[in-house]
């Protein structure tokens, strides 16, 4: 095999490591076709050719690894993986069109661990990243919602911005008495899931100029579609009591934050903070966007009433079924004050017109008639049961560690020494089979190393397997409890 043309190392970002900058360099140039597969990656080589050192470079390497693009081969070396999409088309050379600034801030935002990222790509036998789908999707009574709901004709084809009125009263009805909440129906409208209504509020009330708080480390889907439109990002640090309101800026626009279970530490909000957020939002005029994506599989108590139950005028609450039915649905529902869905109706139409009314009707009926309750109960149950099976497995094979319980949610936080190098220990764990992801790529700033073990989409056996496979893994880099 021809050696590897050396790949230039892109400019520095603010904030990022230099191993995230040489990885970034080579994942693009695997992306390009410039890396070709099966060719050999010489550490040495491109450690000089950057100017780096060669640990860094390694760190970059083994990141790679991870994601899938590089094959580390026994006493040979490292070798660039054959991920080519079986398939692709032909390359078409369409015109050199230059793409606009919000398509160009999108991409420079793209990070692994970004939900859709590229490190999705990457298989493994036991896999305990995050975005997994649970797979509790109830396909039968889905189909004989739907199917039952297709004939209705007029109510097909009487469509409106917001979702049909029935959907939309369903889910009002659903938030009041199993959240607490504080909403009417014409307080409701249908999303195309969170990220479609993240990317509806960020085109309506940000700009270049305007600030938008998000939490560190945080959830991706919030930090991009916020980066894209222009805003300046301010990062508030989180620790186990969740956001920490002294972080707080001067003025923003909005705030978003998950205080029902922060991702990705699953830290609940604590009660002080809860109000000094609320104060800080009414008090500057700015919006708390509050992401309720966890409430739906708690595991012992009932979650603490959302944000939006307490200050219905300054928060916006999103929900989603992508978790509780399925991603594929694509189906969420934005909870906000008449006045602000009012103008909501008018932008939305831009994008997408109005949701699928199919799906929204079939929503509707399964809400309403309590299948969707039954389905919950069942799906908690077997949640909560593997929650409970890998934290009992993590006690048993790694003695002195402390993962954190998750009060709701389908992942674990388990906090890690510090000085240990994540990327390290993920390429490790890659090589013996187990994927793993760590809080570094959901972070700005530097953060204590810990684990977020997704669970729930695996049975106890696997769970119990992942848990001694980690174990091995941190003896063998001589990880001891902190
Ligand atoms: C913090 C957070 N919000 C929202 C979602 C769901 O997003 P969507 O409704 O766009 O699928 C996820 C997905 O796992 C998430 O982790």
């Amino acid at each position: 095999m021809p050696p590897v043309p050396l790949p230039p190392l892109l400019p520095a970002r603010p904030g990022e490591a230099q191993h995230q900058r040489a990885a970034r360099s080579l994942r693009e140039a695997a992306q390009t076709g410039l890396l070709v597969s099966g060719s050999r990656l010489s550490t040495r080589k491109l450690a000089d050719h950057w100017n780096l050192a060669r640990s860094t470079v390694q760190d970059a390497v083994e990141q790679l690894q991870a994601e899938g693009y590089v094959e580390v081969r026994a006493r040979s070396g490292s070798y660039v993986a054959d991920y080519s999409v079986p398939g692709r088309p032909p390359a078409l050379t369409p015109p050199s069109v230059p793409l606009s600034d919000w398509a160009t801030r999108a991409l420079s935002n793209e990070r692994p661990g970004d939900p859709d990222g590229y490190g999705a790509a990457a298989r493994f036998e036991i896999d305990l990243r995050l975005g997994q789908s649970p797979g509790l999707f109830p396909s039968e009574l889905w189909a004989q919602a739907l199917a039952r709901r297709a004939g209705d004709h007029p109510a097909l084809l009487s469509v409106g911005e917001l979702g049909p009125a029935e959907t939309r009263r369903a889910i009002a009805d659903w938030l009041t008495g199993e959240r607490g909440a504080a909403v009417t129906p014409d307080m409701v409208m249908l999303t195309g899931g969170t990220q479609s209504a993240l990317d509806l509020l960020s085109r309506t009330y940000l700009e270049p100029g305007r600030v938008a708080v998000i939490e560190d480390p945080g959830y991706p889907g919030a930090r991009r579609a916020f980066g894209a439109v222009g805003a300046t990002l301010h990062p508030v640090p989180v620790d186990a009591g969740g956001l920490d309101p002294a972080g707080l800026p001067d003025r923003a626009t909005l705030a978003y934050v998950t205080p029902g279970c922060q991702f990705p530490t699953t830290a609940t909000l604590a009660a002080a903070r809860r109000q000094a957020l609320l104060g800080w939002a009414q008090s500057r005029q700015s919006f708390i966007v509050e992401d309720d994506y966890a409430a739906d599989f708690h595991h012992a108590a009932r979650p603490p009433t959302p944000l939006q139950g307490l200050a219905p005028e300054s928060v916006i609450l999103l929900g989603t079924f992508s978790q509780s039915l399925a991603p594929a649905l694509r189906s969420g529902y934005l909870v906000a004050p008449p006045s602000v869905l009012d103008i909501l109706a008018r932008t939305r139409p831009l994008t997408d017109r109005h949701p699928p009314t199919l799906d929204a009707l079939a929503l509707a009926e399964f809400l309403a008639s309590g299948g969707y309750m039954r389905h919950l109960r069942r799906a908690r149950a077997q949640v909560a049961h593997r929650h409970q099976v890998l934290l009992e497995a993590l006690h048993t094979v790694l003695p002195g560690f402390r993962p954190r319980p998750a009060h709701s949610g389908l992942h674990l936080y388990l906090p890690l020494p510090g000085g240990l190098s994540e990327p390290q220990l993920i390429a490790h764990a890659a090589s013996q089979g187990l994927g793993l992801s760590g809080v570094a790529s959901f972070s700005r700033q530097a953060q204590p190393p810990a684990l977020l073990l997704a669970f729930a989409h695996l049975g106890p056996e696997t769970l119990r397997e992942g848990a001694r496979r980690l174990a091995e893994v941190l003896k063998t880099l001589e990880v001891k409890a902190g």
